[in-house]
């Protein structure tokens, strides 16, 4: 029983951790930061335009471009009607698992507040495995909520490597499995099997076999009426004994 708690427990701080801020851009056992583009990349941060508008963006880094006409520590911006706005800070970013399909998401918030919604203003970076595949940008647009603006890339860099242990990336049936029930459920349920096992068959062989009656059809019924109540209590005496400090042989027990 404890065993399932300390399970559950497990499970709740890694699903913690893994929500956490990931400055170190893993999710899941799967480094992202392949997405990463820097300075050692030909590009140095994600561009796409839609309609009128101009998403600019990068992974688990800043983007050139947001910190220089938005703001210090923008990882996200965009151009629209002539002005830049930070959509996302780098240090706001949170991991969090796609639905259905291999990748993960990362949430920047913490832009200026919308005139409509009153929300701050955040960018959802998708980036679901493409198996093989180099990085490419999928879209960029507003969600159906306002001022939540959602950029998508796909890539073999979201798909997880050989060098991790096969956690997360792939479908991992072990993420998805129940904890097995305990060793200390299964210990009761042969405990309770067996005695059933043991009173039905013993009960059958002393009426059948030996040809007893009343209480005596009771497997071994001198034993558990009279013997077994006696070295019960002796047990629980020669424990007390042990616990309380005083000899065990003053209870009617020697020392062996
Ligand atoms: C992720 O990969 C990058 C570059 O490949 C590396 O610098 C970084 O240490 C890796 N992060 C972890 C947590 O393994
Ligand atoms: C730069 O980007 C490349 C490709 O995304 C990545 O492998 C590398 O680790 C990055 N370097 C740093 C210092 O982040
Ligand atoms: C992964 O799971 C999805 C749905 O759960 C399934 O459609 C897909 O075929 C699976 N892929 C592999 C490689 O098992």
């Amino acid at each position: 029983m404890y065993k399932q708690k300390y399970i559950s427990l497990l499970f709740l701080t890694i699903a913690l951790i893994g929500t956490s801020l990931a400055q170190d851009c893993t999710f899941g056992g799967v480094n992202y930061s392949g997405f990463t583009l820097n300075a050692t990349t030909n590009l140095q941060e994600y561009s796409s335009t839609q309609g009128q508008t101009q998403y600019v963006w990068n992974v688990c880094a800043t983007s050139p471009t947001c910190v220089a006409k938005a703001i210090a520590g923008s990882a996200s911006c965009q151009l629209s009607s002539g002005q830049w706005r930070n959509t996302g800070l780098l240090n706001t970013g949170v991991f969090s698992a796609l639905e259905g399909v291999v990748g993960a998401q990362i949430t920047y918030g913490g832009g200026p507040i919308c005139n409509g919604n009153k929300q701050a203003r955040t960018t959802k970076v998708e980036m679901t495995c493409a198996e093989g595949q180099p990085t490419k940008i999928v879209g960029a647009d507003e969600s159906s909520t306002a001022c939540i603006y959602e950029v998508k890339l796909s890539g073999n860099a979201a798909c997880g490597g050989g060098d991790n242990s096969g956690s997360g990336g792939k479908n991992s049936s072990s993420d998805k499995k129940k904890p097995s029930i305990g060793g200390g459920w299964v210990f009761i349920i042969i405990l309770v099997c067996g005695s059933v096992l043991y009173v039905a068959a013993g009960s059958i062989v002393n009426a059948k076999v030996r040809h007893l009656h009343g209480k005596e059809i009771f497997p071994n019924y001198h034993f558990w009426a009279d013997t077994f109540p006696g070295l019960l209590k002796d047990g629980v005496l020669f424990i007390k004994s042990k616990v309380t400090g005083t000899s065990a042989s003053s209870a009617g027990y020697q020392q062996v």
